[in-house]
C-alpha cells in the first residue's frame, strides 16, 4: 500500500458527505444544505463512500442505513476509524427502535427518519457541528495545558534531553501514540542523527519501527513538509504487530531546519488526523526552540571556556615553575570527582574552578612568583594573598562565579590551619577540599629548581598520612580509590 497524505479541510466547516442509493434523496439533501457552510460531496453506494473517506478528510456524513451494496454502519465504522473527530448521521425509511439503538451504539451522532423536513435536517446537522466544535475546543484546551506545562519547563530545565523527553512524552499521551523520536539534523548536510527516542521496544519489531521513523524523518526533511503516513509498506512479516499510522513534523527556527519529531501508532484502530498533525507542529516548535536555545547556550559556553583558558594561560605564562600545572590539576580533580559521583553541572564548574584556582597569582610580583628558592616568611605572606585576591577579581563576573569556591578555599586545611579564612572540616566547601588535595599532589610530584619531583606513589602515601589533619578524609578516600583503579598514574608518567 502506498503512503497516503491527508488533505486539509476544503469547505468552511469541512467536507460533508451525502450517501444514498436513491439519487433523488441526494439531490434533495444537496438543495437543502447548499448554503456554503459545507463542501458537499455525494456518493451512491457503500463502495463509493468508503473510497471517498479513505482519500479525503471528512467532517460529517449523512448516510442511508440500507444501501444496495451494504449498510451505512460499514461507512460509519470506517469513518470513525479514519476520522475519529467526524460525526455521522444515519437515515432510514423503515425505522425500528432496535435500529436506532444499534447505530447510536456504533457511534452515530443521530438517526433521521424519512421523509424529513428541511428544518429537522438542518437542526440535526447544526447540533452535530456544535458537538464537533466542542470536542475540538476540548482537545485544544488539553493541548494548551500540555504546551503550557512545556513552556513552564523550558524556563526551568536546562538539560536538553530532559526537555525533549517531556515533549515526546506529551506527544505520546496527547495523540495516543506508542512511541516517539526526535532526530536532529547536522547544520551543513542536514544528515539526521537520533537524539532521543521513547517507547521503542528492544526487539526486531522495535528496530523496524525506528527505521520507519528514520525514513519518514528523511522524507520530511527532503520535502521540507510535514506528513502523515498510514499503513506503510510492510517489508517483512511483523506477525500480529504493525504500524498503523505515523506522523512527522519538521523542527524549524527562523527558516532553519533543526530536525524532526515523529510519532507512531501500532495496532490502534485510529489513524492520525490533519488536526493532530497541526498539534504536533506546536510541540515541534517547542522542541525546535529548546534545541536552538541549547545550541546558543553551547556556543556561549565554548566561548566562555576559551576566555577562562586564556585567563589561566595568562597566569601560567608568568609562573615558569607551574607550566602545565592547571591542566594536570583539572585532570586529577576529574578523577577524584568521578569517585565522588559528581553531576555534569559540578564537572562544568570544576573545569572553570581548576583552570582559575590560582588566578590571583596574577597580582603576585615576579620576584616572588619566580623565586628559585624557598620563600621568606614575608614573601610567603604576599603569596598567600593570591586566593582571596583571585576570589575578589572573579566575584563580580557572573560567568566566573562557579570558580569562586575553588579559588577562595583551595589553601584551607581540614584542621583549620589553612588560609585565607582558617575554616575547618566540612565548613570548607567541597570544591576547596578537593583542590587542596589535588594542588598538593601536583606540587609534590613537580620538579622545582631546588628539588626533584617525588614519585606519585610517595605523594599518595603523604596524602593518606595527612588525611584528617591537613586534608578532608572524604576527598583523600576518593583520591586513593581513583589511584587504586589506575585513574591517576598516567598523569604522572
Ligand atoms: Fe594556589
Amino acid at each position: 500500500m502506498a503512503a497516503e497524505l491527508v488533505s486539509i479541510k476544503s469547505g468552511k466547516q469541512g467536507n460533508l458527505l451525502l450517501v444514498d442509493d436513491d439519487p433523488n434523496v441526494v439531490a434533495i439533501l444537496q438543495e437543502m444544505l447548499d448554503d456554503g457552510q459545507y463542501n458537499l460531496i455525494s456518493a451512491y453506494s457503500v463502495a463509493e463512500a468508503l473510497s471517498i473517506i479513505r482519500r479525503q478528510n471528512i467532517s460529517m456524513i449523512l448516510t442511508d442505513l440500507m444501501l444496495g451494496d451494504g449498510t451505512g454502519v460499514e461507512i460509519l465504522q470506517e469513518a470513525k476509524r479514519l476520522h475519529p473527530d467526524s460525526q455521522i448521521i444515519l437515515m432510514t425509511g423503515r425505522p425500528t427502535i432496535q435500529n436506532a439503538v444499534d447505530v447510536i451504539k456504533e457511534g452515530a451522532y443521530d438517526y433521521l427518519v424519512k421523509p424529513f423536513g428541511i428544518e429537522r435536517v438542518r437542526m440535526t446537522i447544526e447540533r452535530a457541528a456544535e458537538k464537533i466544535r466542542l470536542e475540538q475546543e476540548n482537545i485544544k484546551l488539553k493541548e494548551m495545558m500540555s504546551f503550557y506545562q512545556i513552556s513552564e519547563a523550558m524556563g526551568s530545565i536546562i538539560d536538553l534531553d530532559a526537555l525533549l523527553g517531556l515533549i515526546l512524552k506529551t506527544a505520546i499521551k496527547e495523540y495516543e501514540a506508542d512511541c516517539a523520536a526526535i532526530f536532529l539534523a547536522k547544520e551543513d548536510t542536514l544528515e539526521l542523527g537520533l537524539r532521543l527516542a521513547i517507547g521503542f521496544e528492544e526487539s526486531e519489531f522495535g528496530k523496524m519501527v525506528m527505521e520507519h521513523c528514520q525514513d519518514i524523518s528523511k522524507q520530511t526533511v527532503a520535502k521540507a513538509a510535514s506528513m502523515i503516513r498510514n499503513d506503510p509498506e510492510i517489508e517483512f512479516d511483523w506477525g500480529e504487530r504493525t504500524i498503523k499510522s505515523s506522523m512527522c513534523q519538521l523542527l524549524m527556527v527562523k527558516g532553519k531546519i533543526l530536525g524532526t519529531i515523529s510519532i507512531v501508532r501500532y495496532n490502534n484502530n485510529h489513524i492520525f488526523t490533519s488536526g493532530q498533525l497541526s498539534g504536533l507542529a506546536l510541540l515541534g516548535s517547542k522542541a525546535a526552540t529548546a534545541v536552538e536555545n541549547f545550541n546558543l547556550y553551547e556556543d556561549l559556553r565554548k566561548t566562555y571556556i576559551s576566555t577562562v583558558e586564556a585567563l589561566a594561560n595568562a597566569v601560567e605564562a608568568r609562573d615558569s615553575y607551574t607550566r602545565g600545572h592547571t591542566e594536570r590539576v583539572y585532570l586529577l580533580s576529574c578523577a577524584i570527582a568521578e569517585e565522588l559521583g559528581w553531576s555534569p553541572d559540578q564537572f562544568n564548574d570544576l573545569k572553570i574552578g581548576a583552570l582559575l584556582h590560582d588566578f590571583g597569582k596574577i597580582g603576585v610580583p615576579d620576584c616572588i612568583l619566580n623565586k628559585p628558592g624557598p620563600l621568606t616568611p614575608a614573601e610567603a605572606e604576599i603569596m598567600k594573598k593570591h586566593s582571596a585576591a583571585g576570589a575578589k577579581m572573579v566575584e563580580s563576573i557572573p560567568f566566573l562565579k562557579p570558580a569562586l569556591p575553588y579559588i577562595l578555599y583551595h589553601h584551607e586545611r581540614h584542621d583549620g590551619k589553612g588560609y585565607p579564612m582558617g575554616l575547618a572540616g566540612d565548613d570548607i566547601p567541597l570544591p576547596g577540599r578537593l583542590l587542596a588535595v589535588v594542588d598538593t599532589i601536583d606540587a609534590m610530584t613537580s620538579d622545582r629548581p631546588y628539588r626533584k619531583g617525588r614519585p606519585i606513589a610517595i605523594a599518595m602515601e603523604e596524602i593518606a598520612r595527612y588525611s584528617g589533619s591537613q586534608f578532608s578524609p572524604v576527598v583523600v578516600d576518593a583520591c586513593l580509590a581513583a589511584y587504586r583503579k589506575g585513574k591517576i598514574n598516567f598523569l604522572f608518567q
